[in-house]
This record gives structure tokens, sequence and C-alpha cells, in this order.
């Protein structure tokens, strides 16, 4: 192995970014994958925390190292829908379509699992979570590595995940053994995930690919507990074990204010005062189109109302800098988005400890 790579507490920062190291970085990552090792790398969502899938003593390294609760299985990703088989039997028609269309792409696919697939990925579940990602780098390394890998967002359980390597090696420098440094993720909140495990197929977690659009190519109506239209009871049961957790949360508590209009504006000002004449040291975060409202210590603009790609993008590092920065509340302005701004506010209303002027 190359030894020039920078080691933080014990991690190597593999930069793949500067002159000609991409194919060195490749192989170095392939190698510590294939002896059974954990490597963070940058997909087109956040960066995910890669083990080989087919290797229970490699993927408990995943869980380890994230501090992540064993019921709470992992994504598997592939090179190519053509690998989808050696890990997920009885594929329906209406999977293989939707993979055609959306991969490589941010869409997680929960289908029913092959033997081959060790329990510990799938959390004992009788599925298995697949999805081809959209990034150079990661379908470099699936490729050079030869191995599906099991990938969950490479944070520590219920921390904002990581869209550069900045913020991975921040949550788990000295508990991984490498850090494959692409930049920044571009799309920056994580995949939609889609069960076939329910008839018709239930929208787990939105993402990038929005229900809308999976109907389209579907041409068949899908369920969303979002929407309050599943068939089935799931309380018992969560059909995604992760939906349970806090999740995506920064240390200081975060307080979401939804709405539009003056309506909004008038909660956000109420509480923000009312928050700082108890002495606290409030973190603003708003659209550009509110930049005034409030004289926050601590300010930072996401986007304007009308980019939610943007404010996907920003999104988890932005929280990561309101941590940063030591506030003891953090106060975000919510927004009514299609797309990418129903993601964005699913993680936000995950990530509050309180949601305000909701309908
Ligand atoms: O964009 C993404 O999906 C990123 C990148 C790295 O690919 N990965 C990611 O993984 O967000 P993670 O572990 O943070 O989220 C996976 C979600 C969890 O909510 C988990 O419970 C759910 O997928 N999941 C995984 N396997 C499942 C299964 N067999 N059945 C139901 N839900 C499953
Ligand atoms: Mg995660």
């Amino acid at each position: 192995m190359d030894l020039k790579w920078p080691l933080v507490k014990g991690t190597l920062l593999l930069r793949a970014g500067e002159d000609g190291e991409e194919k060195k970085a490749l192989q170095a990552a392939a190698e510590i994958l294939q002896a059974g090792g954990r490597v963070a790398f940058p997909t087109e969502t956040v960066y995910g925390l890669g083990a080989n899938a087919l290797d229970p003593e490699a993927v408990r390294g995943i869980f380890r190292a994230k501090r992540r609760p064993a019921d709470n299985p992992l994504i598997v990703h592939l090179a190519a829908l053509e690998q989808a088989g050696e890990l997920a039997q009885n594929i329906p028609p209406a999977a293989v379509r939707l993979a055609k269309h959306f991969w490589p792409g941010p869409l997680t696919l929960i289908l029913p699992k092959r033997g081959a697939v060790p329990g510990i990925v799938t959390a004992g579940l009788p599925s298995v979570a697949v999805r081809v990602p959209a990034h150079s780098l990661a379908l470099k390394l699936l490729r050079t590595a030869g191995l599906p890998l099991a990938a969950p967002s490479a944070n520590l359980s219920g921390h904002p995940s990581p869209t550069t390597a900045e913020h991975v090696l921040e949550d788990l420098a000295g508990s991984i053994e490498a850090v494959l440094d692409g930049g920044p993720c571009p799309i920056g909140v994580e995949s939609t995930v889609l069960s076939f495990m329910f008839s018709p197929p239930a929208l787990l977690r939105p993402g990038g690919v929005t229900l809308e659009m999976l109907e389209e190519v579907l041409g068949a109506k899908i369920q969303s507990p979002d929407l309050g239209n599943f068939k089935t009871d799931y309380t018992a049961t969560p059909p995604a074990p992760g939906m349970k957790y806090r999740h995506y949360a920064p240390r200081a508590p975060l307080f979401l204010v939804e709405g539009a209009g003056p309506a909004q504006g008038r909660r956000l000002l109420a509480l923000c005062t009312s928050l700082t004449a108890r002495g606290l040291k409030i973190g603003l975060v708003v659209f550009a189109e509110s930049q005034g409202i409030f004289p926050a210590p601590v300010l930072k603009v996401l986007s304007s109302r009308r980019d939610p790609a943007t404010a996907a993008a920003r999104l988890y590092g932005v929280l990561r800098e309101m941590d940063a920065a030591g506030v003891d509340a953090i106060v975000v302005e919510g927004f009514e988005a299609a797309g990418l701004g129903g993601a964005v506010m699913n993680r936000l209303r995950k990530a509050a400890v309180q949601v305000i002027g909701a309908e």
C-alpha cells in the first residue's frame, strides 16, 4: 500500500482529486475493503461507510464504528443492475423497470433477499436494500474492489449525514481505516427508499426521486406513510427500522418553523425573541428572502426559497456549522417545496425537537 497518504487519528485520507492520484487512491481503498476493512466513500447523495457486504465481520465493523443499533439494516451498493440478482430474488418486473430508469441514481429498492446476504446486513429481515449510486468515484470503487458494499451514511448514528470527507472525519476519524475524499456530494440528502415487500410498493424515505416520478414510471400508485395511505398497520413493526430513530440531528435542539408568508414570519420572530430572552445563543437558518428577519448571533442562509436543490446540498453542512459555532438552539425556517424540497423538510422534521406551525 502507498504510505504517503495523510493519516487523521489513524484514518487514511485518500485524496482522489489531486494530480492523477485517483487510481492509486482507488487501489488503496479497494485493498482495504478486500481485506475486510471499512472505507468511507462519496456518493451523489451523502458519504457512505462501506465494507464487503458478503463478509459479516466486515459489516460488524460498520455497526461498531457508527455505534448503530443492530436492528437498523444497511443499504448494499452495487456497480450495476445486473448484480442485483446475486443479492435479491424474485425481483418484481416493476422493480426492474424502476432500476432501469433511475439507476445509477438516488433510489434504493427493498427486495426479497437471497441466502448469500449475511443476516447482519439486513438486521435479520427477509429483505435487502440495494442501489447503484450515480457518482463516478463510487462506481469506480465498486468496480475496483469487485465487491457489493454495504454502506450506511458515514456519520455517527443519529448525527447529520456527512456531505464532505471532513464531516466523515469529524465523526469517524480513528474508528475506520480510510476515507476516499471526492469533494462535496452533489445532492446532499439520502436516497429515496422504496420497498417492494409491500403491495403496492411503499415509499419509506423521500429523496431526490419523488413519489410522482416513481408513479409515472410505474404507471401505478405507491403507498407512503407520509400520505397516511398505508394499508397495513405498521406501528408495531416499522417497515424501515430506521424510521423509529431520531435522525439527522445536530447536537443543539432544533426548532422547525413551518408555514408560509407573514404568519410564518411572525412565528419565527416570536420564537427567536423568546429563546434569546431566556439567554440562549441561537443559530438561525433561513432562506435568502428572510435574511434580515432577526439579528441572530449566528445566521446561515440555506438558499433561495425557489432553489430546493441548493437547500438540500447545504442542509447537513449548515447543521454541522451550527454545532461548531456552539449555539444553544437552532431555529430553522421551513418551506413548501416539491421534489428535493420535500426530502429536505422530511429530514428537518425528523431532526427537530419541536415543529411549530405545522397544519
Ligand atoms: O443515499 C443513501 O441512501 C446513503 C448513501 C450512502 O447511499 N445511505 C444511507 O444509508 O442513507 P442509511 O443506512 O443511513 O439509511 C438506510 C435506510 C435506513 O432507514 C434503513 O432502516 C433502511 O434504509 N433499510 C435498509 N435496509 C432495509 C430493509 N431491508 N428493509 C427496510 N428498510 C431498510
Ligand atoms: Mg443514515
